[in-house]
């Protein structure tokens, strides 16, 4: 458990919900996806914004376990985009040295698209920048179910005993397990929830909601959010001396 005495001013690891993309489109009389488009190309500014502001971690939410209800042809053309993003982008993304990584269930994905991920995150496995993870068919609560029947197959082939299980034990079955927990999390599009987004790991995150269209966010408002969150007091839990 964090404290409030080491904490870093800035925020090590921030969490985006790339929200708003289907308002920007249909404002500009578009179809969704070209919103969609557009909020693509925003990824890559915040990726590079990322290591001047000392952000080491950034998880971006593309596709939640509920996004299946959209529309064929908006479900179809998401997918066909994140093959698209990843195929355009992952010689930058080298380049740049960030890690990349996907969170979420791949049973749903299609074979093209999960092939497409695993070489990105086989190419970027040793690159030691920023560390970008892509929450692909992720929901929270599903996360958690996956790692609880995980933690009770262990518990089942005598690997785990019951009476160890606390609060430290789950997150080693989460899909994020190798990373902090998120200091801070940014909803854009002006809706004050956080639709099954890293439930577990946000016990202690501070939250942003800006106005802000994702495909009008940019790299300063990011700046301006970091700066924000600096001037914050984080107690989790505790009372400052
Ligand atoms: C929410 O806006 C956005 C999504 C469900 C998709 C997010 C995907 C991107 C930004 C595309 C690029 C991502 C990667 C990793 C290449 P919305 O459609 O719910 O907007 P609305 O609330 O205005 O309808």
């Amino acid at each position: 458990m964090p404290d409030a005495s080491d904490t870093p001013q800035g925020p090590r690891h921030i969490a985006i919900i790339m929200d708003g993309n289907g308002r920007w489109a249909t404002m500009r009389g578009r179809p969704r996806l070209f919103g969609h488009h557009a909020g693509a190309k925003r990824v890559r500014e915040v990726v590079e914004a990322c290591p001047d502001l000392g952000v080491e971690y950034l998880t971006i939410f593309a596709f939640s376990t509920e996004n299946w209800k959209r529309t064929q042809v908006e479900v179809a053309g998401l997918m066909s985009l994140f093959r698209r993003y990843i195929s355009k982008e992952t010689r930058a993304l080298k380049e740049r040295n960030v890690k990349v990584r996907f969170i979420g269930d791949r049973v749903r994905l299609d074979a093209k698209l999960i092939a497409l991920m695993d070489e990105l995150e086989a190419l970027t496995a040793d690159c030691t920048g920023t560390n970008l993870t892509i929450a692909l068919n992720y929901g929270g609560r599903d996360e958690v179910a996956r790692a609880t029947r995980r933690l009770a197959q262990d518990v089942a082939a005598g690997k785990l005993d019951p009476d160890t299980v606390d609060e430290e034990t789950l997150p080693r079955y989460l899909d994020t397990h190798v990373l902090p927990d998120p200091d801070l999390v940014i909803r854009t599009s002006g809706e004050a929830r956080i639709s099954n987004f890293l439930l577990w790991q946000s016990a202690y995150a501070e939250y942003e909601f800006v106005d802000t269209l994702w495909p009008d966010f940019t790299g300063e408002e990011l700046t301006r959010l970091v700066n924000r969150f600096g001037k914050r007091d984080r107690r989790f839990g505790a009372v400052k001396p």
